[in-house]
């Protein structure tokens, strides 16, 4: 392949932010693909002159892309076998759960991991051949571990980050992986490491002490080539302003207006945007949702819940069990709760385009966020900064990032049963006064910590006394 060392800033994910879907008319579209990666990082780059190194769904030979709002696409093309076994396998089927608190259990198959270091170097090896000298790399997330090393290896002149969207567990967990050295190394090929919270930072340092036998503190690391790999907490975050202006548009408000009157017109709309995942906490929810309709604590005709649930990594046996049994439970609440014209939940697959989820947020009383283990979670975020009338009740998990910035949430432990229950029940009956107040505390501290605050304060750690952030417009 030919040298095409094109940018300073290049981000390296496995996803990129586009793929290819079938638009209405049969004809075959670009459309953003759904999830926090790319929902933080989008907004982010926009007519910055980076390239974005990575995955356009599907599999056989990297497709050319457009740029996309001025960044340029480069695709690494994936075959069957390591869609099943690195992307589908080591990713989402070993690493996944171990980091999510092994709330399914995490699988372990050689064949995986010689996929894993397959795909990473093919990752490493394109983002070579894209970063110009001396340039700043990204990379991003739980599949790309082992890129910052190799890429080092190829390429000793680059300035290299890693951060991790996803939580990073105790040891106790991490230390269940056959591979945990390699993985370990692999991320202390960067110059930083960011994680979204500091309790992450500690669990890192604990673990190159531990099985590396490295010196560690919660903020540097001293690594055998004489390097200090530095590490540290940058919480991720949405493009507030974004959000809100289209949560303002007249065009919005007025859809917002005509969802609810679809809906029936009912008092209280409660509402759950997740992707179809284990660790949204989506079956306990109905369950709570399902208990107080029996108790006669909500009503059908004056509460209705909203669940919309994005299908996601279908062909993970793990998730093709969660989606079977979610649709089962929705249709056994609709049936046993439900009325003709009148089902207890709305339950939707549907990818939606961000106007429509902004009056979706709009029309939500009550936003309910309650995963069992999530490193952020961007649809808090999202419901608070589309609350531009300072309304709106979010019930959020404990066990999400997000909670660490949101405390004034209605806050639950998702694996309580009771205490879910009782936690939605009094983010519908809370005084608005109440509602109004934490909601503007909430909205307060996400128009200071947007994602543009947080590339400032990533990329500031990591590219010390560069130009980069002039360049972005930082
Ligand atoms: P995760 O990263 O685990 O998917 P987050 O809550 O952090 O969870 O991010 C999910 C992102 O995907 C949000 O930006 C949300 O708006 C988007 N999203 C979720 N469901 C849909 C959907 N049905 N259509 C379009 N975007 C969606
Ligand atoms: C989470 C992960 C991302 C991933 C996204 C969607 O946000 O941290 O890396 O892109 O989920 O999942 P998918 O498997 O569809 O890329």
């Amino acid at each position: 392949m030919p040298e095409m060392r094109e940018s300073s800033l290049v981000v390296v994910a496995n996803r990129l932010p586009i793929d290819d879907s079938v638009a209405p008319d049969g004809a075959c579209e670009w459309r953003r693909t759904p999830g926090g990666l790319v929902s933080a990082l989008h907004p982010l780059l926009r007519h910055t002159p980076a390239t974005w190194v990575g995955w356009a769904g599907g599999t056989g030979p990297a497709p050319d892309l457009p740029d996309v709002d001025g960044v340029r696409m480069r695709s690494v093309p994936l075959t069957g076998d390591d869609l099943r076994d690195h992307y589908e396998g080591f990713a989402n089927a070993t690493l996944w759960p171990i980091y999510h608190d092994a709330v399914e259990q995490p699988e372990h198959h050689r064949r995986w991991w010689d996929a894993y270091q397959r795909v990473n170097q093919r990752f490493a090896e394109a983002t070579a051949q894209v970063a110009e000298a001396g340039a700043v790399v990204w990379v991003q997330d739980y599949h790309l571990q082992l890129v910052p090393g190799l890429l080092r290896d190829l390429r000793p002149d680059l300035r290299i980050g890693f951060f991790l969207h996803v939580p990073f567990p105790p040891p106790e967990l991490f230390m269940q992986l056959p591979r945990r050295a390699e993985l370990l190394r692999g991320m202390l090929g960067a110059d930083l490491v960011g994680f979204q919270r500091a309790q992450a930072a500690h669990n890192f340092a604990q673990l190159v002490t531990k099985v590396l036998g490295l010196p560690a503190t919660d903020r540097r690391i001293a690594v055998d080539d004489d390097r200090i790999v530095r590490i540290g907490a940058f919480p991720v975050s949405i493009d507030s302003a974004e959000m809100s202006a289209l949560a303002a548009r007249a065009d919005v408000v007025e859809r917002a207006r005509r969802l609810r009157h679809d809906l029936g017109g009912p008092d209280q709309v409660i509402l759950s945007v997740d992707r179809m995942d284990y660790t949204k906490g989506i079956e306990q929810r109905l369950k709570a949702y399902s208990e107080l309709l029996e108790g006669g604590h909500v009503k059908v005709r004056d509460t209705v819940l909203v669940q919309v649930a994005v299908p996601s990594r279908e062909r993970v046996g793990q998730y093709q069990i969660l989606r079977d049994r979610v649709e089962r439970e929705v249709g056994r609440i609709n049936g046993e709760f439900g009325r003709v014209g009148e089902p207890a939940i709305h339950y939707l697959t549907q990818p939606f385009d961000r106007a429509e989820l902004a009056a979706l947020y709009r029309v939500a009383d009550v936003m309910a966020v309650t995963p069992l283990r999530d490193g952020m979670n961007l649809v808090a975020k999202e419901y608070v900064a589309a609350r531009v009338d300072d309304d709106g009740a979010l019930l959020l998990s404990e066990f999400a990032g997000a909670a660490a910035e949101l405390p004034q949430a209605y806050l639950v432990n998702p694996h309580d049963l009771e205490g879910l229950k009782q936690g939605l029940l009094a983010a519908l009956r809370a005084e608005p006064a109440d509602v109004r107040a934490r909601m503007r505390a909430m909205r307060e501290q996400l128009r200071e910590h947007d994602i543009h605050a947080w590339a400032r304060s990533y990329l500031s750690a990591l590219d010390q006394g560069g130009s980069l952030l002039t360049r972005l417009g930082g």
